[in-house]
């Protein structure tokens, strides 16, 4: 049997899914469980960058999970699973450190806006993100990783890493990862405030969440930025229009795009309509997601046990590498874990 390609990517347990997530990043990741060997799993290692409490990082953990779950991605088909179930990361990453040098990691762009932000918390775990995720794609020994483009350098990073141990031990051990998208183009979703993408640091109202209650959702998308109407025949969308547009894409038929776009160039639309369409669309698009997200909240030993067969299964792929890598490195061949 041809061996299949090993997709892995990292989830930050941060907030709840919204609609340029599913759009942009979930949606893909279930159709890639169909095709690929894949690996998903929740940064939470990454999340200590920040400082959660026990209590907030046990909760975003499990709701991130519900909600992955929910918009569609199989336990039984990817391997979904927490970082810190595969302990031996952790350990592959303190191998990379030793290789990764203060000024190649200063550089990185996300630890500099990081730093910016947090001026009071420059910790070494932010310094040493790239490692940390490096770690976490080379452990499966992954080939293709589904992230955003401010992610691109990071994964320049873990290909640096992994050439680097080949070079060092003169092996042929860590295949190089790039960078993935399945499918059609990634869409772009952009928010309701009128120009960027959907964000949930954006601002109140202008990220869509799948949780959304359609009460609240009808309220965010009425108040999402217009302007006053186009005054010529097929005059070119500004931004905010433009975005409604794309909005209406997703979610709706075409026909009903076509219908509204005609208005548009005739002169006659009104965005009164356009967004009461886009919000019942909407929520039609969502309801089954979040009946999905209550059901599996209700159900948390369903979602423990779906954690346990996730990091048996990393498990079994990851810690085959750090047994290798161990024995490349020169330890002895003892692994107590097994
Ligand atoms: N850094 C990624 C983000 O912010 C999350 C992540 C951590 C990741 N480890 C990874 C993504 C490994 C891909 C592969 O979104």
């Amino acid at each position: 049997m041809e061996k299949k390609e090993i997709v892995l990517s990292g989830i930050r347990p941060t907030g709840n899914l919204h609609l340029g997530n599913y759009f942009g990043a979930v949606k893909n990741f279930v159709k890639m469980q169909e095709t690929h060997t894949c690996f998903f799993f929740i940064a939470d290692y990454h999340s200590l960058t920040t400082h959660p409490t026990p209590g907030n990082l046990q909760q975003n953990v499990r709701q991130v999970l519900v909600e992955y779950l929910a918009a569609g991605l199989n336990p039984e088909k990817a391997t979904l699973y927490l970082q810190s179930d595969l302990p031996e990361t952790a350990e592959l990453y303190l191998f990379l450190n030793m290789n990764a040098y203060m000024g190649e990691l200063e550089r990185v762009t996300t630890f500099k806006e990081k730093a910016r932000k947090q001026p009071d918390n420059i910790n070494a775990g932010l310094l040493t993100y790239p490692t940390l995720m490096a770690a976490d794609i080379i452990i499966h020994k992954a080939n293709k990783v589904p992230v955003g483009k401010d992610q691109e350098q990071n994964l320049e990073m873990a290909r640096t890493f992994a050439r680097r141990f080949n070079h060092m031990y003169n092996v042929e051990f860590f295949p190089q990862p790039s960078a993935f998208n399945f499918g059609e183009e990634l869409v772009k979703i952009p928010g309701l405030d009128g120009s960027g993408k959907m964000g949930k640091s954006e601002g109140e109202g202008n990220a869509i969440f799948l949780m959304d209650d359609p009460k609240v959702l009808r309220k965010k998308v009425m108040r999402a930025v217009s302007d006053s109407g186009p005054t010529e025949i097929n005059q070119v969308k500004p931004e905010p229009i433009e975005n409604l547009f794309s909005l209406l894409k997703v979610v709706s038929q075409p026909d009903v795009v076509d219908y509204f776009n005609d208005q548009y160039n005739n002169c006659n639309i009104r965005y009164g309509d356009l967004k009461k369409q886009l919000a019942e669309d909407m929520i039609a698009f969502t309801a089954p997601i979040r009946e999905r997200i209550a059901e599996l909240n209700a159900d948390q030993d369903y979602i423990t046990r779906v954690m346990n067969l996730g990091a048996e299964k990393a498990r079994e792929s990851g810690r085959h590498t750090v047994e290798e890598v161990r024995q490349i490195i020169g330890f002895r061949k003892y692994y107590p874990f097994t």
